[in-house]
């Protein structure tokens, strides 16, 4: 249990696997109620069960996060089933890399549609939330990808963790008369089904080289927890986890 962390209520998209699904395991370790958001329903389900067997709260809600309404409904049913929410993790994401050569701009647009559009929907539905209580927590994840491009293939996903890096910031400056703490997190290499959404061949093979050096999702859960449990005076704005061999 963490004093910070015990009853508060996390609301974690993107949490049927990889860095979302080891926060909620982790954070529910800690004692605080988590709410967990994506599409696969079976995944969720069972990571709920999983955290209710060994005496923790949680609760899942099937949503796709290209979907507006489906992100309000995401908040409203945690504010409706425990009275409040104290932090929402933006954590949904895809990463299918290629060339711009390769024209994949069908993937480009999911891209944007997740990583960004996703983030922004998350935003809107929590922060009158947060708003009203003069308090709340928005933790973003963002990439090393997001502080630097990568290329050739990342051009596309270095832009959207870019604009999750601006959007982040500009939300911190215009948000912290109401009391709300704003996190960006930039992981490295971390092992998550995310390799697996590339569909070139070449940048398939270089996502495979990077991920050689990958190190556990609770790295991140970890980080996240650290943030959460600072006081709330105590705003981590930033954090960058990478294995310690990573160069990029
Ligand atoms: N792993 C890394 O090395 C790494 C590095 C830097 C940044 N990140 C960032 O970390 C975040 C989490 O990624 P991960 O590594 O944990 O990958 P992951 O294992 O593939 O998890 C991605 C999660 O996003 C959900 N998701 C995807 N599309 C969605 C949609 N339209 N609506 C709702 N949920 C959706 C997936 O659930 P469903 O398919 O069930 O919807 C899944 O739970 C991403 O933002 C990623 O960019 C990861």
């Amino acid at each position: 249990m963490s004093k910070n962390i015990e009853g508060k209520v996390v609301v974690i998209t993107g949490a049927s696997s990889g860095l979302g699904e080891s926060t909620a395991r982790h954070l529910a370790d800690l004692g605080a109620i988590v709410v967990l958001g994506a599409r696969r329903k079976d995944r969720l389900d069972a990571i709920v069960k999983d955290i209710t067997a060994k005496g923790g709260n949680a609760l899942a809600v099937t949503i796709d996060v290209t979907k507006r309404e489906q992100v309000d409904t995401l908040i409203q049913e945690a504010v409706k089933a425990y009275g409040k929410i104290d932090v929402l993790v933006n954590n949904a994401g895809i990463m299918p890399l290629s060339p711009f050569a390769a024209l994949k701009v069908g993937e480009w647009e999911k891209m944007i549609d997740i990583n960004i559009k996703g983030v922004l929907y998350g935003i809107a539905a929590a922060l009158p939330v947060f708003t009203k209580a003069k308090s709340g927590h928005f933790i973003n994840l963002s990439s090393v990808a997001g502080i630097k491009v990568f290329a050739p293939g990342g051009s596309v996903y270095s832009g959207t963790k870019f604009a999750v890096h601006a959007i982040s910031e500009g939300l911190r400056m215009e948000t912290r008369k109401d009391n709300i703490r704003v996190t960006i997190l930039s992981p490295g290499a971390i092992d998550s089904e995310l390799k697996q959404g590339t569909t070139d061949a070449v940048a398939s093979q270089n996502v495979k080289d990077f991920y050689k050096n990958a190190i556990p999702a609770d790295s991140i859960a970890r980080a996240i927890a650290y943030a959460i449990e600072q006081p709330s005076d105590v705003e981590i704005d930033e954090i960058v986890v990478r294995p310690t061999v990573q160069d990029f």
